[in-house]
């Protein structure tokens, strides 16, 4: 199993809509105040989290998260 890419989450895009966190659980989480807590952050995407990873960037009205494969 290698990388498959990297999610970036932008800092200052969220609105709280919550959705990414429902489809990609392992990778995001919310805050105390249903923000996703990753802001700012890019994470390293294994393979297997690349489908929730694609979900994820997928979900957010807001495109606060760029999921990048390598
Ligand atoms: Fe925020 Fe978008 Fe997730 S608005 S909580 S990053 S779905």
């Amino acid at each position: 199993e290698g990388a498959a890419g990297s999610l970036a989450v932008a800092q200052g895009k969220c609105q709280g809509h919550g959705r990414c966190y429902a489809v990609a659980p392992d990778l995001l989480t919310d805050d105390e105040e249903g923000f996703v807590a990753q802001a700012g952050q890019v994470l390293p995407i294994s393979v297997a989290l690349a489908e929730q990873a694609r979900a994820a960037a997928d979900a957010c009205p807001e495109w606060a998260i760029d999921y990048r494969v390598s």
